[in-house]
């Protein structure tokens, strides 16, 4: 096991994109940023100086921060933000994980720009990849671009009460593509070679739109998903939420020429606006005869084509392989969970609201940020105040949440509670969460990400959740392990996991705007009985308020 150490100065950069030139928060002067190559069991030291006007911190998406819990990174829940010209040290081992993982700004919106990719490859004499070794590997980071400065918009949006924009493009590694305005020169390329077998890392970092993606005539093989190997599933389009990460076998055996790879939302809710613009890179065979003609595009699936992204997410299944732990068959801790958003009275920081602001909630609670300590360093000093421990097990209230008639303007209003409430689990209990999301004001899809854990995913299905008819589809022989879950649009999933890692874990919904208007909640895991089931001190350069 080897230390892999960054430095990562977060400052200003100025880059170019559909015709303008924009300043953007970035790493390194590099955009998308710096990617780290890891093997499983390694440390990972990323010293932070934070040159840029905002408060920062970095996340380490999936990463299970095992006794190096202050590392993990989300503002205000784990640690306060690295302020300007501040610094800290992230320090953290990979354990019991390969695959690909990300990084990203954990505070405002920033990661819209703050973002790079994370690798962790089979340690050296380990048994290795559970597939033939690819040939060569490439990283597809998706995102999204916004022409406007994306710290305004939010605070636009935040004092109006109202949605965030649609974005103005995607992206593949940071840049939009031939498809379109003066963006052809910077399209992403990828080199093939005939006969080769390529592994790709697919990571969805934008910030509110799942996403599809597809290379014409060219046919992917699923392996892994969140940094978990699955049973190779064959598929012409992978599924993407915000927060996931998808590695696909791809093999270089079509006729010698030049093919588009394209990415495009899948947006399951026909009326919401939606960017429906499409990002391509370009697959292109070594050797093959240069040609005038465009590149091939693949047939697309509609923005809103739920049968083709459900069957995505519902195939995966895990690789059967021997593992630390298995799924848990005995559960202490039954959670139901009700998710979604909602309206509620303008608040009084909201100038620019009128009448209602949009609002999300979990158990009918709106998930408050604490402003002058993280919850993790309340936790750990006994600090009183911060937070309480009485989120609700169940929604506090009772109604059809798929009920479409709740769907339309002058809908009932879904009270929530406003608060900062922790669920408090005892070391190594099992939980099982079912997430239903609610349709009260619209049916969308909602990632839903857990820090500190992946989950085991049992079943998804839509409409509302049925016990005894899911319980007959609960896999519990080999589910995907995630750490994020597209919850279907009007729809349930149910989860379980292991808490026996000690902290306190926020779980929330990675399109970002719905974070800073509560669509979360956090547990705090008790700690064990031994020094290595203790949550330590924090390291002594963390983050003042
Ligand atoms: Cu990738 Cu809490 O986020």
């Amino acid at each position: 096991a080897e230390v892999v150490e960054h430095t990562f100065i977060v400052g200003n950069l100025t880059v170019r994109r559909l015709c303008k030139n924009k300043l953007i928060t970035a790493v390194n002067g590099e955009y998308p940023g710096p990617t780290i190559n890891a093997h499983e069991g390694d440390t990972v030291v990323v010293y932070v100086l934070n040159q840029s006007p905002y408060n920062i911190s970095i996340h380490w998406h999936g990463i299970f921060q095992r006794l190096t819990q202050w590392a993990d990174g989300p503002n205000y829940i784990t640690q306060c933000p690295i302020q300007p010209q501040n610094s800290y040290t992230y320090k953290f081992n990979i354990i019991g994980q390969e695959g690909t993982l990300w990084w990203h700004a954990h505070v405002s919106v920033l990661r819209a720009t703050v973002y790079g990719a994370l690798i962790i490859r089979p340690r050296a004499g380990a048994a290795g990849y559970p597939f033939p070794t690819p040939y060569k590997e490439a990283t597809i980071l998706l995102g999204e671009w916004w022409d406007a400065d994306v710290v305004n918009l939010e605070n636009a949006a935040l004092a109006a009460g109202g949605a965030f924009n649609n974005s103005d493009a995607f992206t593949i590694n940071g840049r939009p593509g031939d498809l379109y305005p003066c963006s052809k020169k910077h399209t992403y390329k990828l080199e093939v070679e005939q006969g080769k077998t390529y592994l790709l890392r697919i990571i969805n970092a934008a910030l509110n739109s799942q996403l599809f993606f597809k290379i014409a005539n060219h046919p992917l093989t699923v392996v892994a998903a969140d940094a978990a190997y699955t049973t190779p599933f064959q598929t012409d389009v992978i599924t993407v939420a915000p927060g996931q990460t998808v590695d696909a076998l791809l093999h270089a055996n079509a006729a010698p020429g030049r093919y588009y790879m394209a990415a495009l939302a899948y947006a399951s809710t026909p009326n919401l606006p939606v960017d429906n613009t499409t990002t391509v890179a370009i697959l292109t065979y070594k050797y093959s005869f240069p040609s005038s003609s465009p590149p091939l595009l693949p047939s697309l699936p509609a923005f809103n084509d739920t049968p083709t992204a459900h069957h995505f997410y519902s195939n995966l299944t895990a690789l059967q392989r021997p593992k630390l732990q298995s799924v848990p068959l005995n559960i202490s801790e039954h959670m139901f969970i009700t998710f979604g958003l909602s309206l509620s009275p303008c608040a009084a920081d909201q100038p620019l609201c009128q009448g209602v602001a949009l609002s999300a909630n979990m158990n009918n609670v709106s998930f408050r940020f604490p402003t002058a300590i993280s919850l993790l360093e309340a936790h750990f000093r006994g600090v009183q105040g911060v937070y309480t421990k009485d989120f609700p097990d169940r929604p506090q209230l009772a109604f059809d949440y798929t009920n479409p008639n709740v769907n339309a303007v002058g809908a009932p209003l879904q009270s929530s509670d406003k608060g900062t409430k922790v669920k408090k689990l005892q070391y190594n209990s099992t939980v099982q969460i079912v997430l239903q999301n609610t349709a009260v004001l619209t049916a969308e899809s909602h990632p839903i990400h857990l820090h500190g854990f992946n989950f085991y995913v049992l079943a998804l299905g839509f409409g509302n959740y049925n016990e005894t008819e899911a319980v007959k589809a609960f896999n519990l022989v080999n589910p995907q392990e995630r750490n994020t879950i597209a919850v279907p649009a009007g729809g349930w999933a149910v989860i379980r996991f292991w808490a026996d890692n000690p902290g306190i874990w926020f779980m929330h919904c990675h399109l970002d705007v719905h974070l800073p208007i509560g669509l979360g909640m956090a547990f705090e895991v008790e700690n064990g009985p031994t020094p290595s089931s203790t949550l330590p001190p924090p390291p002594p350069d963390f983050p003042r308020c």
